[in-house]
Order: structure tokens, then C-alpha cells, then sequence
């Protein structure tokens, strides 16, 4: 039996919030001393004292096939901990289709960081993706209160009887975890594209629209401090995990994941002359570096422009009408949005 229980959650919008909050409750129901610690803007770690049988848990949501660069750093610098037990508990982009619960996909979520942890001398308890409503709002809007609510429930239930295994010093692996292994690999180089390029993009298309009354509560919520308030504005930076925090908890629903952003800077980018670029870049060094040189430079001119379209554009939106062309013509103004349910922005 586990004497002493630790989870370290990052939560963009409460899911890994709400599944760190049910393991603390039923190992609180056991008599396991527990603690839940938020990673929000980490610079050290912090490791309670414990005494007897440990259990350290790591929850966190998946992000594009893999995990956010912050719970990544975090596990990265955990101080290792020889025969120590761990789990890793991601949340995925559940949803249901009539009666059907459809599951996430996790790709590395869980494969990377068992790995790290795994050469840290950690033993490896228990992998559990949990299926829990999907908070990509801006790429879909967000599911009604009935069908959040039949998932958060299919999901307390798992919960409950994940704890019910491994607080009992068992391990547990879902099923899900060895099905989903061949398309979880086949999807590696998926992550890795979103590691270098998805996550910058989906940063620098968040705007403010003249709703937004300069309260500041995104720029004080946002776990990576990823937000600066310039002229009374919020401002996206490259470091923002697209966790969708800041776009479903402001007041005034204020901020939108702008699709004509998106839109211009893909005409943008397709009107580069990429090609000649590369080749010119070609000609200065040996053949056998050109398929790294093409990639690296691919990537900077890439980055490049997502920072000076979205700069502009930021610059641009002070106009009232050029605003409400962009407010208007994102998707996210007319969708729902998402916060997981009990879960409120002071809790962050
Ligand atoms: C930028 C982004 C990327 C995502 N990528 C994936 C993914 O690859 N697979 C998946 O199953 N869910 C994905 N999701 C959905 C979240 O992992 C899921 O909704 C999670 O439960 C959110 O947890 P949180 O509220 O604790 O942040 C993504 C969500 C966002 C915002
Ligand atoms: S939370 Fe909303 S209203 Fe407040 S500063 Fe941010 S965008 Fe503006
Ligand atoms: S800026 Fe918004 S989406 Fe990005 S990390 Fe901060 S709260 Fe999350």
C-alpha cells in the first residue's frame, strides 16, 4: 500500500486538474498522505519529504501527439530517484459520437517521458490516458454540458478505480496504451513537427478584440507567462504552450484563435520564394549538409514569419475596423468555449 503520494500537474483548462484532484481525494480516502502540486511557471522543484512507500504521478494534457514543452522541461530536471514508483497520467481529446466514447490519441505522450523517467533509475507504475473532453477550441468549439458531462463521469469512474490499483501498490497499464502503440509510434514524426513548428504557429495566432478591457487576468493566469499586456493589449509569445487557458477563462471572452491570421500567414508563406532561398543557401556549403541546412533554414524563415505577420498584425488590430475584421472572420467567436467542469480561474 502506497504510504505517501505526490502528483505534479500542468492543466491548461482543468482536465489534468480535475484527474490530479479525484487520485488526491481517493488517496486522501485511504489514508495516504498526499499532495498536488501545480508545475505553472516552475523554477524549482519542489520534492516533499516522505516517509514509507512512494508514489510520485505526473498529470498532464497531450499536445500535439505529445506533451507540453513545460512538463517535458520539468520531467527532464526531476531529480532522479532510484526504484522510485511514477505514473503519468495525459489527458487526451475525448469525445462521444452519439453513444460512442471516442478516445484520444496520445503519439509520444507517455512513450518520451516513461523513457526519461525510466533511465532516471524510476519504475514506471502505471500509464493512463484519460479520454477527457476535447479544449482544442480553436480548432473545434467546444462540446455541450451534457456530453462534458457523460465523459467527466465515464472518467471520475476510471479514476477511481486506476487509484483503486495502483494506491494498493499494483501496477496498471490501460489496454488502450499496447493497442494505440503501433499508430502512438507511427505518429512520432507528427509530434515532431509540432514541436518545431505547430506550437509556434498556434501561439501567434491568439488576438484581442475590442472587447478586451486591459483587466490582465490572462497575462496573471498564464502558466508560462507567455502573455505581456502592451498598450493596454495583450501580446502573445513565442513561449505560449497553446494550452487554452487564457482564451477560455477571459471575462469578457475577448480573445480569439484568429482563422484569417492563420489564413494569411499560409498565403504569406506560400508566396516565398522558399526554393531559390534554399538553393542560394546551397551553393555556400558542402552537399552532404544540405538536408540539414534546408530544414534549419526552413524552420528560421518559418518562425521569422509567424513572428512578423502576427507582429503586424498586432500592431494593426489598434485600428478599430481592421479588429473587427479579424474578430470577425475567427471561428472561435462563435464557438463554445471550454473550462472543465468545477473548475474556475481562481483555482489557477
Ligand atoms: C494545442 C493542443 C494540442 C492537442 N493535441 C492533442 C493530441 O495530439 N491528442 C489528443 O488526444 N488530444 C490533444 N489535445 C486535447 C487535450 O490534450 C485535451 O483536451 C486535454 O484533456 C486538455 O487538458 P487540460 O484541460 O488539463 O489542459 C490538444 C489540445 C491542445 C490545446
Ligand atoms: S483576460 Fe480578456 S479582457 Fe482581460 S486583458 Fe486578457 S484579453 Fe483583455
Ligand atoms: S498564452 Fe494562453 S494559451 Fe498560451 S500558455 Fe499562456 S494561457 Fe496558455
Amino acid at each position: 500500500m502506497v504510504e505517501n503520494l505526490t502528483v505534479y500537474y500542468f492543466s491548461g483548462t482543468g482536465n489534468a486538474l480535475s484527474a490530479g484532484r479525484w487520485i488526491k481525494e481517493n488517496a486522501e480516502k485511504k489514508g495516504v498522505k498526499s499532495d498536488l502540486i501545480s508545475i505553472d511557471r516552475f523554477k524549482k522543484i519542489h520534492v516533499p519529504a516522505a516517509a514509507g512507500k512512494r508514489l510520485i504521478g505526473f498529470c498532464y494534457p497531450t499536445h500535439g501527439f505529445s506533451l507540453p514543452w513545460i512538463m517535458l522541461k520539468f520531467i527532464f530536471r526531476f531529480p532522479a530517484r532510484e526504484r522510485c514508483d511514477v505514473f503519468l497520467l495525459n489527458t487526451r481529446a475525448g469525445s462521444k459520437i452519439f453513444k460512442w466514447f471516442a478516445p484520444g490519441v496520445s503519439g509520444i505522450a507517455q512513450m518520451l517521458p516513461a523513457l526519461i523517467l525510466l533511465i532516471k533509475g524510476f519504475k514506471i507504475q502505471s500509464l493512463f490516458p484519460l479520454d477527457m473532453p476535447s479544449n482544442w477550441v480553436s480548432v473545434h468549439p467546444g462540446y455541450n454540458q451534457s456530453t462534458v458531462a457523460a465523459m467527466v463521469t465515464r472518467c471520475r469512474a476510471m479514476v477511481d478505480s486506476f487509484c483503486e490499483k495502483v494506491l494498493n501498490g499494483r501496477r496498471h497499464f490501460r489496454p488502450n496504451v499496447f493497442v494505440m502503440m503501433p499508430i502512438d509510434i507511427a505518429l512520432a514524426p507528427i509530434a515532431f513537427m509540432y514541436f518545431m513548428y505547430g506550437r509556434f504557429f498556434f501561439a501567434k495566432v491568439f488576438i484581442a478584440s475590442t472587447d478586451c478591457d486591459a483587466c490582465n487576468l490572462c497575462e496573471q493566469k498564464c502558466p508560462t507567462t507567455s502573455i505581456r499586456i502592451i498598450n493596454k493589449r495583450p501580446f502573445w509569445k513565442f513561449s505560449c504552450e497553446s494550452c487554452m487557458r487564457c482564451i477560455n477563462i477571459c471575462p469578457r471572452q475577448a480573445i480569439q484563435a484568429s482563422h484569417s491570421l492563420a489564413a494569411v500567414i499560409a498565403v504569406i508563406s506560400s508566396f516565398l520564394p522558399l526554393a531559390l532561398m534554399l538553393k542560394v543557401l546551397n551553393s555556400y556549403i558542402p552537399l552532404s549538409l544540405h538536408r540539414p541546412a534546408d530544414f534549419i533554414a526552413n524552420w528560421g524563415i518559418s518562425l521569422t514569419l509567424f513572428f512578423t505577420v502576427s507582429g503586424a498584425v498586432f500592431w494593426l488590430i489598434r485600428l478599430q475596423w481592421i479588429n473587427r475584421f479579424f474578430s470577425a472572420t475567427s471561428l472561435t467567436k462563435y464557438w463554445r468555449r471550454y473550462i472543465a467542469p468545477g473548475i474556475k480561474p481562481k483555482d489557477y
